[in-house]
């Protein structure tokens, strides 16, 4: 996936809260994934993180003072909101949420925050009463109207012994917001359904039958679906994955309930991705009780599933429909079959079975087929480098479909 963060000259605001160690932390993600950063903290910041760690970890000064002497303190502030392509106020205090709803600018912080015009993205932190003050509340709403991007807290143990909202998402989080917010939108507008992970057919109600789907390839592509700008619907199969940020994901268990989901939300998406691996055949019945082992052999009457992607190759309107094949032999000839006889757009072949493809790894070697003969064989690849070129080739298709 595209590195959004790459060279990106980006702002990091420190405020005086005890999630202050948490920034040291966002600050190396920041800089592994090779974005220029500045840090400007407040004299209370400087309470809790010393100003050299962040030095030492960003390779720059660090901002503390509009009045420091070690570089021309006095217009530092303008400059650097000039320069920057995103700013992250993390931990952001009660204090610092107040002057900048109200345009006060004492210090460094709030001056700079005055300057500037790039994405803004705060992330409060503090105690969860202190959060859910109608004034905090109020402030929180007028830097929403105002443009900021708010990064909701976390719910958890807080430092000052309470539980409740409060606590600075995590740095993997915060980073990832940003790059998201860094990311080219060129699916704005655009619906995406995606299916993903196993479906699970139960033969009693501790067994079931299934697959080995991880749901990494679907996740990655709706991943990357809302970083550039899409609205993802995510139908998953049970699955050990987080959530993408910013996707709404609809949980099912067996194929039928994935039927039901994709027909009821298909007809809004412009767009269909369907990576899940269903199963194609259910227990003709599923036994109320555990079945006891009484005798050596069993034999499980099966019953065929429905196609769900066929059933939407009959019913899409003007829309791009696009199915994964996931097969052990004869690649070309069975995705260009599946191609066909869905009624597909496209279609991403992957011969399951290898240890660095298919099902469960982080990387996949996929061919695509089109509906108009022509094919692509990819080169192994992260999955969400994947879905990232999956993304480019629908977006043209899109604009070819007018
Ligand atoms: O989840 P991961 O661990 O990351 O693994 C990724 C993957 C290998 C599951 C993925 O890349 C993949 O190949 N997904 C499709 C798996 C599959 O079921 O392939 P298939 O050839 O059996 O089905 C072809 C297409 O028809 C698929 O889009 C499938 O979603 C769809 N289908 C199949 C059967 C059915 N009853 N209904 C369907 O909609």
């Amino acid at each position: 996936m595209t590195n959004n963060l790459k060279e990106k000259n980006i702002v990091l605001c420190v405020c005086g809260g005890i999630a202050a160690y948490k920034s040291a932390a966002l600050l190396r993600l920041l800089i592994k994934a090779e974005a220029k950063v500045r840090v400007i903290m407040t004299q209370n910041a400087k309470a809790f993180v010393g100003p050299l760690t962040f030095e030492a970890l960003s390779g720059q000064p660090v901002c503390t003072s509009l009045f420091d002497d070690r570089e021309e303190g006095a217009i530092r502030h303008i400059e650097w909101a000039n320069q920057a392509d995103a700013v992250v106020i993390a931990p952001a205090t009660a204090n610092v949420i107040g002057k900048l709803a109200n345009g006060i600018a004492d210090d460094a912080l709030t001056t700079f925050m005055l300057a500037v015009t790039c994405p803004k993205i705060l992330c409060p932190s503090m105690n969860t009463i202190m959060y859910e003050n109608r004034a905090m509340q109020r402030n929180l709403d007028i830097l929403e109207a105002d443009g900021y991007k708010l990064l909701a807290p976390g719910e958890g143990e807080l430092a000052c012994g309470t539980y409740g909202a409060g606590r600075l998402p995590e740095p993997a989080d915060i980073a990832d917001r940003l790059a998201h917010t860094l990311s080219p939108k060129d699916f704005k507008g655009k619906q995406i359904l995606i299916t993903a992970g196993p479906t699970l057919e139960p033969l009693d109600p501790v067994r079931f039958i299934s697959n080995h789907s991880s749901g990494k390839m679907g996740y990655a592509i709706a991943g990357a679906g809302e970083y550039r700008g899409a609205e993802v619907i995510l139908i998953s199969g049970p699955t050990a994955l987080p959530s993408p940020a910013g996707v709404r994901k609809i949980d099912v268990k067996t194929a039928r309930e994935m039927a039901d989901a994709v027909f009821e939300h298909m007809d809004k998406a412009h767009i269909i991705i369907k990576v899940a691996a269903v199963a194609d055949y259910r227990p003709h019945e599923t036994a109320v009780q555990k079945i006891k082992k009484n005798t050596d052999d069993m034999i499980v009457s099966m019953k065929k599933n429905i196609d769900i992607l066929k059933e939407a190759g009959q019913r899409k309107k003007n829309q791009i429909l696009v199915g994964f094949a996931a097969e052990t032999q004869d690649l070309d000839k069975n995705a260009q079959k599946k191609l066909r006889e869905k009624n597909l757009d496209m279609i991403a072949g992957n011969l399951v079975g290898d240890p660095s493809s298919g099902f469960g790894t982080d990387t996949n070697k996929v061919t695509l087929y089109f509906s108009d003969g022509s094919k692509e064989e990819l080169q192994l690849m992260e999955k969400k480098s994947v879905a990232d070129i999956l993304l480019d080739r629908i977006l043209k298709m899109v604009a070819e479909n007018g």
